[in-house]
């Protein structure tokens, strides 16, 4: 069987209207804006309305990326989605867009690696649309991390933010291609960065509440070591798989957590400011749609055109890490 090649032919975002400003938070907590400023880079960020959820966030981004493919909702085939924020257990979050775009005819599933959790999904999509199985799949990542973020903890409500973002992908019949994925991840690492309450092992109950288990949890320091030597690792690796130079590299997308990390990936890799996409100033740490919207937004200003050499890196809950190589 002769393999297809696999391309993102249309992306969209969608972020709340709600900004919530370092400044904000200084009324909320014993925080400041220098300390969030250098610490983390993060000015901003956006938060999702009361009727808004990952469904309807995921849902808006995905019209705009079929709309930017050239597609109708029909024409998709399956839909994956990443999140750590469904709205519910289940059904799961791609059945749910699904039903708000009235598509009928497409599998959906989602996945769970956290802020890997778009190149998780694109290495499924692109398995797919290699083998001929698929057509044209939806990846969409949409996160309300506002919903399990402890607005009372001052180490964790900093960071993060709500926001959606999508891809199409398709089988590519030009240059531009999905050329490799890397992914990996280690359990060991589980209790650096958590959520405890309402699955299984701790499901709601007035204790899990009281015990404030329903929130995100993180050992910030030990997880920004691991962060560091993970997405530098990751990201050296692809470019080896990829067979592609670091003076190759047009742009690299990095998770946005942090600035000082993606600042550390940067000198790994050897390249000047031009080639990092750097968007958390505006958004903070929005989880799996960190790159998607980096992404979107990259094109968007011109800094990525068809044929360059891309490269995203991500780093999560899990642990879990993963990059890939991608000729836009
Ligand atoms: O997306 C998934 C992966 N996530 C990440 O990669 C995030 C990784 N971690 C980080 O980005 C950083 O570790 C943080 C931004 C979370 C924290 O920065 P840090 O430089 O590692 O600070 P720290 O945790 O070592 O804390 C330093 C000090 C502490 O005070 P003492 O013990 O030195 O007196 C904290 O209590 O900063 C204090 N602190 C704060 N001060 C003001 C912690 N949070 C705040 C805050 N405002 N919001």
């Amino acid at each position: 069987m002769k393999l297809k090649q696999a391309y993102i032919k249309g992306i969209g975002m969608y972020v709340p209207k709600k900004v919530l400003t370092n400044h904000d938070l200084e009324k909320m907590v014993d925080t400041s804006d220098e300390w969030i400023t250098t610490r983390t880079g993060i000015k901003e960020r956006h938060i999702a309305a009361k009727n808004e959820t990952s469904s309807t966030m995921g849902a808006e981004a995905a019209k705009e990326a079929i709309k930017n493919a050239g597609l109708k909702p029909k024409d998709i085939d399956l839909i994956i989605t990443n999140t750590i924020t469904p709205d519910m257990p289940f059904p799961n979050t791609s059945a749910l867009i699904a039903n708000i775009l009235g598509i009928k005819k497409a599998g959906v599933f989602d996945i769970e690696a956290a802020c890997s959790g778009f190149i998780y999904g694109l290495s499924i999509a692109k398995q797919y649309i290699r083998t001929g199985e698929y057509k044209n799949i939806l990846v969409i990542s949409s996160e309300v991390l506002s919903r399990v973020t402890d607005w009372e903890d001052r180490n964790t409500c900093v960071l993060f933010g709500d926001a959606a973002a999508a891809a199409v992908v398709s089988e590519s019949s030009g240059k531009s291609e999905i050329i490799s994925i890397y992914l990996g991840g280690d359990g060991a690492y589980g209790d650096l960065l958590y959520l405890p309450g309402g699955g299984s092992l701790h499901p709601a109950t007035e204790a899990t509440v009281k015990n404030r288990m329903h929130y995100m949890k993180m050992k910030g320091n030990e997880t920004f070591k691991v962060a560091v030597t993970k997405m530098s690792e990751s990201a050296l690796t692809i470019l080896e798989k990829a067979n592609i130079k670091k003076s190759d590299v047009d742009l690299l997308i990095p998770h946005q957590a942090n600035m000082r990390i993606i600042k550390m990936v940067q000198k790994t890799l050897e390249l000047s400011d031009d080639k990092v996409y750097i968007n958390l100033q505006k958004y903070g740490n929005t989880s799996a749609a960190t790159i998607p919207v980096a992404l979107y937004e990259a094109v968007q200003e011109g800094r990525l055109k068809r044929g360059d050499n891309l490269i995203l890196v991500a780093f999560g809950g899990g642990f879990t890490w993963a990059s890939a190589a991608i000729r836009w």
